[in-house]
């Protein structure tokens, strides 16, 4: 499904990633660990053809198709781009459109430029909104402003956005680094079941290593750009995790009951049915 070979990145005189190769087989659900700066944020936006490689430094294959190859990013990448769900730690959510308009923006790559002006959309991706919203348990936020939501509802929007979207893969890049622990198990546990079963390959980027441990069975570590561990994610030994985090002084993530939540505000801020919003109403 992913494919690899000899991916390289400078920035100035800092080595983001070097002579990385990984192969990852569609439906498997890969945790990709390491410190700060180790380059986790880096590969992501690589196989999402958001950053171009060095020049003269190697391919990245996503399916059937080439993301990008010596330092230059395919002619189709918005069109690959399509079946990749991107998500991030800030959600990425349009605060002052309704919930269900967001997870519909994620229909807006098979879309017609009149309707994704309006922002309107048939009734089947609204069917297939509603779908989304279902499996992930936000229904009944809807017609809500997105602002209004907790941070572990957000995350469930973007989740949804990405199945109206109808992604293959899903890159989550730290999607729990600002929830609570229970939004945290919550968000993980619903991409473990879309990728149990619906097949949808998931690499997801995270701090909490427990966190690999319980959702992931592969594990993927970097340290300072390079590969430095890539097999079960039971293998993920305290020997390794000092090597990995204290190379690049920094602390595995250790689940906190104290992690601050924020609860969703009472709010009537509500939008009526078939509201149709216009561009000038985006962020
Ligand atoms: N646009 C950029 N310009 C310059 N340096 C960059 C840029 N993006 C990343 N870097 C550098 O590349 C290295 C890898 O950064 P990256 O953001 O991928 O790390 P990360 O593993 O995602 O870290 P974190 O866990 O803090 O999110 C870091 O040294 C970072 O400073
Ligand atoms: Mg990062």
């Amino acid at each position: 499904m992913i494919r690899i070979d000899n991916l390289n990145k400078t920035f100035g005189k800092t080595k983001a990633l070097s002579e990385v190769n990984l192969h990852i087989g569609s439906g498997e659900m890969v945790a990709l660990i390491g410190a700060s700066g180790s380059g986790k944020s880096t590969l992501i936006r690589h196989i999402s053809g958001l950053s171009a490689s060095d020049r003269a430094s190697g391919t990245l294959m996503l399916g059937g198709d080439m993301v990008q190859s010596q330092g230059v990013i395919s002619r189709r990448i918005r069109q690959i781009r399509t079946g990749i769900g991107v998500i991030f730690q800030s959600f990425n959510l349009v605060d002052r459109l309704s919930v269900e308009s967001n997870v519909l923006l994620g229909a807006l790559g098979r879309t017609s430029l009149w309707r994704c002006l309006l922002i309107r959309f048939p009734k089947s991706d609204r069917e297939l909104a509603r779908i989304a919203m279902e499996r992930v348990g936000i229904v009944e936020t809807a017609r809500r402003r997105a602002s209004t939501l907790s941070g572990g509802q957000k995350q469930r929007a973007a989740i949804a956005r990405a199945l109206v979207q109808k992604a293959s893969v899903i890159l989550a890049d730290e999607p729990i680094a600002s929830l609570d622990p229970e939004s945290s198990r919550n968000v993980m546990g619903i991409l473990q079941r879309l990728n149990r079963e619906e097949g949808i390959t998931v690499v997801v980027s995270l701090h909490q290593v427990d966190f690999a441990k319980k959702f992931c069975d592969r594990a993927v570590a970097l340290c300072h750009g390079r590969i430095r561990y890539d097999g079960p994610s039971t293998g993920l030994c305290d020997e390794l995790l000092k090597d990995i985090y204290h190379s690049e002084s920094d602390e595995p993530f250790v689940e906190s009951e104290s992690e601050i939540f924020n609860e969703p505000p009472d709010c009537d801020d509500e939008f009526p049915e078939g509201t149709v919003y216009s561009f000038s109403q985006l962020n």
